[in-house]
């Protein structure tokens, strides 16, 4: 008797139907992990496309307020901002004016949504200074690490006083996180204003269109002296165990698909609430490919954006999140 074939394994048994594939998934996408950044900008008579990224424009504070409103209606609940203001120092000091065009955008969103939005503000100086660097720079052209987190430990005060859940230090600075901390403490945040650090910045190609919207590309120089080496990935897990450490509530890594490895190994090393953040490069080339009728926008970027959601984020930031949010309803 010839022994019974061994049964051929079958994957496609859970592939047959659409409902099937749903209930078998290892990851799941929910507009509730999506946050949408959002550029407002001073003096601003009515709202201006940014024209290398389709579908983002510098907002007025009207028209922010009404394209949160048109988010929210969609599904999304956080959004983070990004300010551009009518004056630029050295020091990047409209980040902490209390009448600062953040400031006062996240006031008119607190008001129009109370608590039923995420409100985040990305704390940094690059949009503030007349150089375009994250922080106050040395004769040599370096830039101050410890000028730079007393700023954005300010910057931080005044937006957790304006109304912000999260604030976001984006500069890279070494011991930012544990500056903005001690500096929201003692102004009597203590229990209020998490922080969210992108630790785990690199210094990337795929910022360019970014710098465009919102008016910060360096005069001179770049930020490979700050931001991380595209090269190096044991070094961005170091630098998100340091910022865990110095307090950090959320952290992020940055660009998105270029780095699903190290997405995946901050995880695996933290076990924290990670962000990831599709950066403005990839939304432009998928916009960009998609316009040409070569690419379908909407599956590319659900499909980013799971590809994420498996390497490890729980949260993500895409220029993207109305057209995600619509696309996974
Ligand atoms: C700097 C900052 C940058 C981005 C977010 N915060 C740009 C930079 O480092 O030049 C880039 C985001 C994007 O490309 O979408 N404060």
């Amino acid at each position: 008797m010839e022994p019974a074939p061994f049964p051929t394994a079958r994957p496609r048994r859970l592939r047959r139907t659409a409902t099937l594939r749903d209930v078998v998934a290892e990851t799941r996408l929910h507009p509730d992990q999506l946050v949408l950044p959002l550029f407002v900008k001073e003096g601003l008579a009515a709202p201006e496309p940014v024209g290398s990224m389709p579908g983002v424009a510098q907002h007025t504070r009207e028209s922010l307020r009404a394209e949160v409103a048109a988010a929210r209606r969609e599904g999304v609940r956080s959004v983070i901002l990004f300010g551009i203001p009518a004056h630029k120092d050295h020091h990047g000091s409209e980040a902490w004016n209390p009448e600062g065009i953040v400031q006062r955008a996240l006031r008119d969103l607190r008001d129009d949504h109370g608590d039923d939005l995420v409100l985040i503000a990305d704390t940094c100086v690059d949009e503030y200074t007349d150089h375009g660097h994250c922080g106050p720079l040395r004769p040599d052209g370096s830039v101050d690490n410890d000028a730079a987190n007393a700023a954005y430990a300010r910057a931080a005060v005044a937006q957790a006083d304006a109304g912000a859940d999260v604030v976001a230090p984006s500069g890279m600075m070494d011991g930012m996180v544990a500056a903005i901390r001690a500096g929201l403490d003692e102004a009597g945040h203590a229990e209020g204003a998490a922080i969210m650090s992108y630790c785990t910045k690199f210094a990337s190609a795929f910022y360019g269109p970014f710098r465009e919207a919102a008016e910060s590309a360096p005069a001179s120089g770049d930020r490979s002296g700050y931001q991380l080496d595209p090269r190096n990935g044991d070094a961005g897990v170091r630098e998100a165990l340091t910022d865990a450490a110095e307090g950090a509530d959320v952290l992020l890594v940055k660009p998105g698909l270029p780095y699903l490895d190290v997405v995946h190994r901050v995880k695996e090393a933290t076990r924290m609430p990670l962000a990831a953040y599709q950066v403005s490069g990839e939304h432009a080339m998928l916009h960009a490919a998609a316009e040409r009728g070569w690419l379908d926008a909407e599956a590319t970027i659900a499909e980013s954006l799971r590809a994420l959601r498996r390497a490890g984020a729980d949260l993500l930031l895409t220029y993207s999140a109305r057209l995600a949010a619509r696309a996974i309803r």
